[in-house]
Parts: structure tokens; sequence; C-alpha cells
């Protein structure tokens, strides 16, 4: 078995045993939104883990684990590897886990080889990436990289608490983010490693692949507000029905997405009926409206064209709409040197180079606005993520393994 083989079996094992920590306490799901109490328990087992690699650890404000391997060079930089720990509601266990606990592996290496670096290197487990609890996302890496706004702290969650008083509840400071984040003059660069979550290396048949492209998102919540009413006497015509009127928008928001090609996605994943009761005329609905393309032109253009949609549609049918932005993330290109030194370790590590534009966001997009930035992906089994059915081959992490070990010893040869 080779040794990078024998170095993943053992990181798979850290991300069997993280999974283990759940916020369902039956343990039949992987679920670790940030800031609950699971997400403390399995960011402490990782802490321990970098504490024996020989990492200073601390955690910051936002909760954030960063683990530091200084370099003897005065005034040294601060490379960055890093992923996230939390996840979404029954998740798989590898999309964020694996680039962290890979980081780790190749953190312990360079430690037992007793390599020299000549910059600083800060693995960090991010806190909140999927945006799941406060449904925004990158807390963690916005605070890291000085773009966390202070208004998102009265941000709140489907209980009703706030962002701050979630990380006093955590143990976190929220009067210590601003100094939390690593000066834009510090950085030297940033590189995450992260599962494919898409379909296209798993069809492709190569194991890891470069990220050129994240594509930018917006995220709305709409609310429709109709009529409740007894379902067995309000006559059809004279309904005001939220449901049928989320419904209608659902469907017109897949059809645009279908309708523009490959680069634009339109989900909506969450819906709410308050007071709902099988017969009741739903009198309000309350859903997301998640919408991604790597062109911020044609981002731009369908967010439009979908909210003058769903205004159409409240209109027609006489209920009221209420369209409120949540979110908007540009979409962002990885740095095309460090793409080059990426590709020649893809290469002299015996695979094709392949570069793949990014659907899913990734920390990788706050870190771009101070640094050169960029991201390898894994394969993942049929591309499937965001479900417990999400999956790697360890030979594929192998691969992976070896090429950002070449990576980073290009890094190394390159700020020499
Ligand atoms: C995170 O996984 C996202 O892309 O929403
Ligand atoms: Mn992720
Ligand atoms: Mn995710």
């Amino acid at each position: 078995m080779s040794d990078y083989l024998t170095r993943t079996n053992h990181l798979l094992a850290r991300i069997d045993a993280l999974a283990t920590i759940s916020e369902d306490a039956t343990g039949a799901t992987v679920t670790r939104r940030f800031g609950t109490p699971a997400f403390v328990r399995g960011r402490a087992l990782v802490q321990g883990w970098f504490e024996a690699a020989g990492l200073t650890t601390r955690l910051d404000g936002i909760g954030n684990l960063r683990g530091r391997l200084a370099s003897r060079r005065p005034g040294a930089k601060t490379f960055v590897l890093a992923s996230h720990i939390d996840t979404v509601v029954n998740a798989g266990k590898y999309d964020g886990p694996l680039g962290v606990l890979m980081g780790l592996n190749l953190v312990e290496s360079i430690i037992q080889q007793g390599i020299e670096l000549p910059f600083d290197l800060e693995l960090m487990a991010f806190s909140d990436e999927e945006g799941v609890r406060f449904h925004t996302t990158y807390l963690g890496s916005k605070v890291v990289t000085g773009a966390f706004e202070p208004t998102l702290l009265q941000k709140t969650d489907a209980d009703g608490i706030t962002l701050a008083q979630a990380l006093a509840g955590m143990g976190g400071d929220a009067a210590a983010l601003a100094t939390d984040a690593l000066p834009a003059a510090e950085w030297l660069g940033y590189f995450e490693l992260h599962i494919e979550q898409g379909p296209v290396l798993w069809e492709s048949g190569v194991p890891v692949a470069l990220v050129t492209a994240i594509a930018g998102q917006q995220r709305v919540e709409l609310t429709w507000q109709g009529m409740a009413g007894h379902a067995g006497t309000v006559p059809m015509p004279m309904r005001q029905d939220a449901l049928a009127a989320a419904a209608e928008f659902v469907l017109a928001a897949e059809a645009f997405a279908l309708a523009h090609g490959r680069g634009l996605v339109a989900t909506v994943g969450q819906l709410r009926i308050p007071y709902s009761a099988s017969n009741v005329i739903p009198g309000q609905a309350i859903h997301s409206l998640d919408l991604r393309s790597p062109d911020a032109g044609q981002l731009a253009a369908a967010y439009a064209d979908l909210r003058t949609q769903a205004e159409a549609i409240a209109a027609r049918r006489g209920l009221g709409l209420d369209w409120q932005l949540v979110q908007y993330t540009a979409p962002v290109a990885c740095d095309p040197e460090l793409n080059r030194l990426l590709g020649r370790a893809i290469a002299a590590s015996g695979y094709e180079v392949e570069g793949l534009v990014s659907g899913a966001g990734h920390d990788a997009v706050p870190a771009s606005a101070v640094a050169p930035a960029t991201m390898a992906f894994i394969r993942c089994y049929k591309g499937i993520s965001h479900n417990p059915l999400e999956n790697v081959e360890a030979a594929d992490v192998a691969a992976a393994l070896a090429v950002a070990e070449r990576f980073l010893l290009e890094l190394k040869d390159k700020y020499a």
C-alpha cells in the first residue's frame, strides 16, 4: 500500500469519528450546524488532533479553529490552508471535513519531515460555510478576511436566537471579531481541498482537478401573504392561497433556469407554512430561493426577471409579496498563478489537468478578496453531495494528497 494510501486511511478514520458527532442524538444522520452543542463537540475533537500534530491552536470570536505552524523566517507572511466543519442538515461526511483533515495530514507530514517553510502556515476549520442556521454563508471566513459586517450579529435562527446570542452561548466573542481578521498585508495565499459535489470528475474518471472559478449566488426569502380560510367552505375562485402562489413561483423558477442553459441554477430548498393544517387554506407561505451563476450579468438578469415574475403572480392572485435579498456573493475567478503551480503538481503526479467551475459556494470566495486563492476538487461518488450518500474513493483522496503535497512544495520553492 502506498504511503499516501496509508495516510488516507488514517484521515478517513478521523472523518468517520467526526461524523459520529451530530445534533441527531440517535446518530442516524450527520448534522452539525454552526454553533450547536454538536458543532462545539466536533470542533473539540478536531482541535485535539491539531494539537497532537504540534500546531499552536486557538478558537477565534466566530468559533473558527485555527492552528499555526510558524516559519523561522522573520516577518513571514501567512498561507492559509482551510475548509469548514459545519454541515447542512442530514449531511454527508466529507463536505468540509475532508479539506480540514487532508490539510491536517499535510501539516503532519511537513512537521514529521522537518520541512522548513518560508511562510507561516495557518490551518483553519471554519465554523460556518453552509449558512444553514442564519441563512447567510461564510460567517467564519468573512471574519478571517475582514469582510464580516457587524449587522450580521442581529440575524436570527429559526428559534429567534440572534447570531450575537449564539456566539455568547458557544464561548465565542462578538467584540473580538474585528481583531480576528488576518490583516490583508499578512496574507500570502489560500488553498482549499474539497469534494467536487458534482458529477464531472465521476464521469471523466479524473481523481483530482483544479478550480478556475466559483459561481456567484443570491439567496432570497419570499413571503407570500394570502388569506387563511376554511378548506371546506371558501369557493375556489374566491381564495387567496399563499401556498398555491408559492408553488406557481417554484415551477416558474425551475422553468426559467432550465431555459437558460448550464450556467444558471435556481433552487427552492426550504418552505414553511405557518399554522398549517390539512383543513386550512394556507394564509402565508415563506420560502427560500437560491440562484447561482458563474456569470455576474446572467445572475443579475435572472434575479430581476424572477422578481418580476413573482410580483406578477402575486398581483394576479391578489396576494401580498415580500421579497428580501438575504445574501449576494459575486462570482470569483481563482488565482491564475496558484493554478499554474497546482496544474504542474497535478501533471507531475501523473494526472490529466482539468479545470472546473464550482457551482457550490466555498470559503475561497471571501479569501479571494484579500489573497490569491484556489482550490482542488476531489472526485466524489456519482457527484452526490448534501446527502448522506456522499462518498469518496480512498485512492482518489490519496491522489489528491500527493498532488497537494507537491503543490505545497512548489509554494515553498516559489517563496524561498
Ligand atoms: C454550500 O455548500 C453551498 O454551496 O451552498
Ligand atoms: Mn463545503
Ligand atoms: Mn456544503
